[in-house]
């Protein structure tokens, strides 16, 4: 699926082109399946360009589950016709596609392509986010918005795996009834409820250690309004708008902590760690099935627009997946 000009969804369209290069310390992947992110509607647009110079074929995609094809010189850790899935900068939307071995890691047993490609993006941003970014210790609450979404549903998960208690807004009852089947224990809809409100009461009045925040400008100084004094908010998406006011008072009285991160832009070096740390901590709940990507739909790779277009109409529960081929 190349991009040869941005805008509404059909600009993703399949096109014959050469199999990518790949270096010494790469790996090229036969894709199986490939994970659609939030990400991928905004590269389409023009929105989101990929980092460093600009490849010969504009192709997203961050991330994926496959069959490794060929090896370079220098990979140790993968022979061809290892089942791996990957995070990546960008071209999963293809039949092929190189990375560094380091940023690709074994499909544990039990698990098809399919499920395996929604793992990588959602699950990882949602580690660093409870983990590395707040802190989050046993026994601590952290309110979850979007929960339902890729990233949502993973978080919500994980945070159970870590003995956190979980809070978590969605927008609709279908969507409430299910966070609460992977352990959320409070599901506020949105439209209907005022999530300040029901997390003061369900938390004591105590308010929440952290806010994992897709949101961004119209949540911004609620989610300060949630918090306990000392507590954290990290930003990981601005689906509501990036520019937001708040009390810098309120910061100072109580403080708290706003900080954002993004996971494509940081350095291959840092991506490494981070994987590898996630690896440690949670491939044995992914081989138990005690963690898994909710997968909502697949969809041929052919039909990647109306993936697209689903997407933003917000009707997931999970993962969205395009299937390149058959393992
Ligand atoms: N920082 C990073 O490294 C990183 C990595 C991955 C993803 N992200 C970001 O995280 C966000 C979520 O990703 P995802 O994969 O979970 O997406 P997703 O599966 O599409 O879920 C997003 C959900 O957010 C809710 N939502 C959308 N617009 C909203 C709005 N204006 N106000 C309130 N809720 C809204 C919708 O659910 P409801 O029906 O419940 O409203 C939607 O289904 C995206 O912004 C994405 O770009 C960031």
């Amino acid at each position: 699926m190349v991009l040869r000009e941005f805008g509404e969804p059909d600009v993703l369209r399949v096109e014959n082109i050469p199999n990518p290069d790949w270096g010494r310390e790469d790996i090229l992947i036969r894709v199986v399946a490939a994970g659609v992110n939030r990400a991928d509607l905004l590269e389409r647009m023009g929105l989101y360009p990929p980092p460093g110079p600009a490849p010969l074929y504009h192709i997203p995609g961050l991330e994926c589950a496959g069959v490794v094809d060929q090896v370079g010189k220098n990979v140790t850790r993968f022979r061809p016709g290892d089942r791996v899935m990957a995070l990546l900068n960008g071209e999963a939307y293809a039949q092929y596609v190189a990375c560094p071995q380091d940023n690709a890691w074994l499909i544990p047993p039990g698990l098809d392509e399919t499920q395996a490609a929604g793992i990588p993006e959602a699950f990882i941003t949602a580690y660093d986010a409870l983990v590395d970014k707040a802190g989050l210790k046993m026994g601590q609450r952290v309110l979850i918005h979007a929960g339902a979404g890729g990233v949502g549903s993973a978080a919500i998960q994980l945070a159970r795996q870590m003995g956190l208690r979980v809070a978590t807004t969605v927008g609709s009852v279908d969507k409430a009834r299910y966070v609460k089947t992977i352990g959320a224990e409070l599901a506020v809809n949105y439209h209907e409820q005022d999530f300040v409100q029901e997390v003061r009461a369900w938390s004591g009045s105590q308010g929440v250690d952290a806010v994992l925040d897709f949101v961004g400008k119209s949540y911004l100084a609620r989610n300060l309004a949630v918090l306990r004094t000392g507590g954290i908010a990290v930003i990981i998406g601005t689906l509501g708008g990036a520019q937001g006011e708040i009390d810098l008072g309120e910061l100072l009285k109580r403080r708290l902590t706003i900080r954002g991160t993004a996971l494509r832009s940081r350095p291959s070096y840092d991506k490494m760690h981070l994987i590898q740390e996630f690896q440690q901590a949670t491939a044995s709940f992914f081989e138990t099935g005690q963690l898994r990507a909710v997968i909502d739909r697949v969809f041929p790779l052919s039909e990647a627009p109306e993936a697209h277009r689903y997407m933003a109409s917000n009707q997931n529960i999970g993962k969205i997946i395009l299937q390149v081929s058959q393992d």
